[in-house]
């Protein structure tokens, strides 16, 4: 499979998931606190922004890693923590890049059809065929958490199990309470969405002591630069504004589902910062994409036959949710 990198516009960004909540003094604040040198090095395997995350979650220190962006931590799980002989689970439809990280480090992998209605399989054969899962919980593109009696099989029954938690500061619902129980599970997160960072390219990991030193063996030193390190740590300072952002984004979500639901849109129920319709049946998804395109608004598509009558559209504040919608309109 081919992998592309579209360049962007200057569109209204519906389409990549950012927070677009998050008022501009979160910005200003945190440029404001910076303080880094430019000569030297920054920590080898961020330290302090370790210790930070590990109190923010109630972990050991030991027990976090952190990389350049989630997509360089699920990377650097990949090869580290699934050996060449084993085959990895992700689940189809979900994030596209899970194909790309087994596929790059030369690992096995299979794709495992979610059923019909965008939850995992009923049936748990597939746990036969498997020594290591990638799920993404809430999942994108569905918005659809993974109930917690369903992870637990998955750990009961595999030697690893990795779940991907990028939206989940949308959603009630995570899973870091299991890393105590279960030393085979590791608990992906990231900076760039609900922290409104994805320019920083900070993600992280969190998992038992033991494997948080074998990241280490497998991990660029001084993979997350200065700038990047103290622009986390300012925000996790910022608890509280990135909270409100959260809950403004809740509120938008279900206002946008219920405009949504009534031009037929028939969004799925969403437990991230994202909604994933089936689109009326008298106008394709890709004309819509185009439509709204011309007019300055960008959502997403899919080019696979489950989700070709689908599209993904990011909440955005208020304003920016009444302009697309308005703009809908003009073209429904
Ligand atoms: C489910 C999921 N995981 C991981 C990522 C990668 O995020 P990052 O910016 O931390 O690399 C994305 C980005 O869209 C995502 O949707």
């Amino acid at each position: 499979m081919g992998i592309s990198y579209p360049e962007k516009g200057s569109e209204v960004p519906l389409d990549s998931n950012e927070n677009l909540l998050l008022p501009e003094e979160y910005y200003e604040d945190i440029k404001d606190e910076l303080y880094f040198s430019l000569r030297n090095y920054p920590s080898p395997t961020s330290t302090e922004l370790k210790r930070c995350l590990a109190d923010f979650h109630g972990l050991n220190h030991e027990q976090v890693v952190v990389d350049n962006g989630s997509d360089a931590v699920l990377d650097t799980i990949c090869k580290t923590f699934v050996p060449k002989d084993s085959t990895l689970g992700y689940f189809h439809p979900s994030y596209e890049m899970y194909s790309f990280f087994a596929s790059r480090n030369d690992r096995k992998a299979i794709e495992i059809p979610l059923d019909p209605d965008f939850t995992l399989p009923s049936k748990i054969d597939y746990l036969n065929e498997v020594e290591a899962v990638l799920v993404c919980s809430p999942n994108n593109p569905s918005g659809l958490h993974v109930k917690r009696k369903k992870i637990i099989t998955i750990l009961e029954n595999v030697e690893l199990a990795v779940i991907d938690e990028a939206y989940v500061e949308y959603s009630e619902r995570d899973h870091i309470s299991l890393i105590e129980e279960y030393d085979n599970l590791i608990i992906v997160r990231t900076f760039s969405k609900a922290w409104g960072l994805a320019g920083i390219r900070v993600g992280y990991a969190l998992m038992s002591a033991e494997k948080g030193v074998e990241y280490l063996e497998n991990m660029l030193p001084y993979n997350v630069n200065s700038v990047s390190s103290e622009v986390a740590l300012s925000a996790l300072e910022k608890k509280s504004q990135v909270e409100k952002s959260i809950n403004k984004t809740i509120e938008e979500r279900e206002r946008l589902s219920d405009e949504l639901d009534d031009r037929s849109f028939n969004p799925l129920p969403s437990d991230t910062n994202f909604l994933l319709c089936k689109k009326p049946a008298f106008i394709e998804a890709s004309e819509l994409y185009q439509e709204l395109l011309e007019r300055g608004i960008r959502i997403r598509t899919f080019e696979e036959p489950r989700l070709e009558d689908h599209v993904r559209i990011t909440v955005g504040d208020r304003e920016t949710n009444d302009h697309f919608l308005e703009t809908l309109d003009e073209i429904l």
